[in-house]
């Protein structure tokens, strides 16, 4: 079992670090430069490992439960037992927040099933890894309420586990990249006809003003900023249907969104050369995103968890 975290090695990282951001590694808080991982490890080897990324706003988390809740869920599905409790969990990154001076900070955590010969076999006497860093959570650039952003469609190729989070994402890597360099921000994937979710977001269409969004299931990550945007629908009486999206429905869409934790939720206005409602975020849009934002304020002035 890791330590959650050594109090003394924390103290001597604090003065020796002071420009580099602190990161947490196996019960260790130590400057990044300090942290060092083997080249066995499974990570590495074979991307044989899962992550999660938390905002934190005003140093508050941002959904914790929901994040260990799908971190559990990703560990069970790889088979690597949780090495932390969710109190340690809570504990560590609470730590690391404060370790670091920003207010707002996403918190990227990793576990992988940790140092092995390179064999596929899983190796005897299991060890996770457990690695996590802070970085500056960026507000989404204001441009983007004002024009949106473009987005392509891509075949979806990747494997049929999209469930699980996985740190191994070359396939959404490629995609995503495919996107940006034909000149858009993000890719939305479709796999026999139908949309699953963006190459690193949700998707969300409105339709005859009716919010719709695929059922969760093994082709789409369980976005946690998607399930509170369902919760949000729900409360604010959206038309809300959890239900698959065809091409033609994507493309004929009065509103198109993606999200995540990074992103918020991103009005898409621009598909594949062809302009998405009147071509700048829709009232819908507006809607959602200023009861998104009360809620991220509630949790900065900790009225909600
Ligand atoms: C493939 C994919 N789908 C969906 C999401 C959105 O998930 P969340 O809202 O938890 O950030 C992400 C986030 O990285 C992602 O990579």
């Amino acid at each position: 079992m890791k330590k959650p975290f050594s109090s003394s090695t924390l103290e001597s990282t604090k003065k020796s670090s002071q420009d580099e951001p602190v990161v947490y590694l196996n019960g260790e808080y130590l400057a990044l430069s300090n942290a060092h991982i083997s080249v066995l490890d499974r990570g590495f080897s074979f991307g044989d490992g899962v992550y999660e990324v938390i905002p934190a706003y005003d140093k508050n988390l941002f959904r914790l439960q929901h994040h260990l809740q799908r971190l559990d869920d990703s560990l069970a599905a790889i088979k690597i037992k949780n090495p932390l409790t969710a109190k340690q969990w809570q504990q560590s990154i609470e730590q690391l927040i404060q370790n670091n001076p920003y207010d707002d900070q996403s918190v990227s955590l990793q576990v992988t099933r940790g140092i092995g010969p390179r064999d596929h076999s899983f190796p005897h006497n299991e060890n996770p890894t457990v690695f996590m860093m802070t970085s500056p959570q960026k507000k989404p650039s204001s441009e983007i309420s004002i024009t949106g952003i473009s987005a392509i469609t891509l075949n979806d190729n990747r494997w049929k586990n999209c469930h699980i989070k996985s740190i191994s994402l070359l396939a959404n890597v490629l995609l995503h990249q495919e996107a940006l360099d034909k000149g858009a921000k993000e890719a939305i994937l479709l796999r026999d006809g139908y949309a699953t979710e963006g190459a690193a977001s949700n998707l969300f269409i409105l339709q005859n003003d009716c919010l719709i969004t695929p059922p969760k299931g093994p082709l789409l990550l369980p976005g946690i900023t998607r399930d509170l945007i369902v919760e949000i629908a729900k409360q604010q009486n959206f038309y809300l249907k959890e239900q698959n999206i065809t091409k033609a429905e994507l493309l004929n869409a009065q509103e198109i969104w993606v999200t995540s934790s990074t992103k918020e939720i991103a009005p898409v206005t621009k598909l594949n050369d062809k302009i998405i409602g009147s071509g700048k975020p829709g009232a819908h849009w507006n809607k959602m995103m200023q009861a998104y934002q009360s809620y991220k304020q509630g949790l900065r002035s900790n009225t909600i968890g």
